[in-house]
């Protein structure tokens, strides 16, 4: 079903096809019979799936990348998809259009994207009104509140405008804007497209901003009275061995709740020629052993302290489980969900449970970093 509505789609320019698939899935987040039947097909539940990490549960491992859902519209529907999480942004404080186009092309040959998008987003200010009226809509139906028991977690950044020595403030302010709203708020640094924003992960970079991000998180748990909401930091995949050590250094001392691993590389594996001159990041299955081997590093170098969202080049249930078995507690999925379609979370979920039948395991946490 998914190879010809995948072939409708590829005609179209990627942008909008992205567009209308995630239209598709608003409505259907917002239609509870949809809704309903999205999960009765695609959830899969399991006591082996079941997973705690940064303090948080999830019913299962697999979650939907950042990206996708970039002002957080569709949630609900996209986590009817079986997904046990949902990372909607990146949110930047200001409206933003992004890059000029065309910006996102498909590596149809790879199973990859390249993307120069630049976080066009509609603000902070946008998703705060219509999380809002959400909520308020949830208070008179209390049954609808999150019934798929899915996590959602905020990824946020710095504006295209904001110089590089005050991106803290941003994040600061974003965080405590959307803390509200996410079970997990991540501080992205790593995009390739927004001009300095991997400067971030430099030592005294990271080392401030976690400082600034950690500091405010705890007056808003003192404020709220609320338990303080887990901070995962998104690094690059191209990281040199060093500059690795310094961004784990400084996770560690801060006491970030996490990491995801990783980002878009601005590397050009694996694809053809005509394609390796264009500008932006590359995701999907070119991106795959390269991330697997951060994730490998950081386990190694962190004794496995420090949770890990694995996330590059899964398109099925086999490269998540080489994630995991390398460390990752979850993992996400973006590019693969454009190539196989909606099914993946469930495909990656069965995948999960036969490899832990096939292992005599109860849960899928005996096989993170069994490599
Ligand atoms: C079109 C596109 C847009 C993305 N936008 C974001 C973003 O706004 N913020 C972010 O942290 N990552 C973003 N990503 C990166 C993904 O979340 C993910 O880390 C990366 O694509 C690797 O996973 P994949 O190979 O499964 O796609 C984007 C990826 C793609 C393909």
């Amino acid at each position: 079903m998914y190879s010809l509505i995948r072939k409708l789609l590829f005609q179209l320019d990627a942008e909008r096809a992205h567009h209308l698939s995630l239209s598709a899935m608003r409505w259907a987040g917002q239609t509870p019979i949809m809704r309903t039947m999205l999960q009765k097909w695609y959830a899969v539940q399991h006591p082996c799936l079941e997973t705690n990490a940064s303090g948080l549960h999830f019913a299962n491992p697999v979650g939907l990348a950042a990206g996708y859902d970039k002002n957080g519209i569709a949630a609900q529907g996209l986590a009817a998809l079986g997904f046990g999480h949902v990372e909607i942004g990146t949110l930047t404080r200001l409206p933003q259009i992004g890059n000029p186009k065309p910006r996102l092309y498909r590596v149809i040959k790879s199973n990859a994207i390249i993307n120069s998008l630049g976080f066009p987003n509609e603000g902070v200010e946008a998703f705060l009104a219509r999380a809002k009226s959400q909520e308020s809509r949830i208070q008179t139906q209390p049954s609808t509140l999150n019934p798929q028991r899915f996590v959602q977690g905020i990824n946020i950044g710095k504006g295209k405008d904001t110089p590089i020595e005050r991106a803290a403030e941003d994040y600061v302010a974003l965080l405590r804007q959307v803390a509200p709203y996410a079970n997990y708020v991540t501080v992205n640094i790593s995009s390739p497209n927004t001009l300095g924003l991997r400067q971030l992960q430099a030592r005294e970079m990271i080392e401030g901003l976690l400082k600034a991000v950690m500091a405010e998180r705890q007056t808003l748990a003192v404020t709220s009275g609320q338990r303080p909401v887990p901070i995962l930091v998104k690094i690059a995949p191209d990281l040199t061995s060093d500059e690795l050590d310094d961004v784990l250094a400084a996770i560690m001392t801060a006491e970030a709740d996490g990491v995801i691993a990783t980002n878009t590389t601005i590397g050009r594996l694996d694809i053809p020629k005509s394609f390796v001159a264009l500008k932006g990041g590359l995701s999907g299955r070119p991106l795959r052993y390269l991330s697997t081997e951060m994730i490998r590093l950081i386990y190694k170098r962190t004794n496995g302290q420090l949770p890990i969202i694995g996330v590059g080049g899964i398109d099925n249930a086999d490269a998540a489980i080489e994630k995991i078995r390398a460390g990752a507690s979850l993992v996400q999925v973006y590019t693969g969900m454009v190539f196989t379609g909606p099914s993946l979370a469930k495909q990656i979920n069965r995948g999960l449970i036969h490899e832990c039948k096939q292992l005599g395991l109860k849960n899928v946490v005996e096989l993170r970093g069994r490599d």
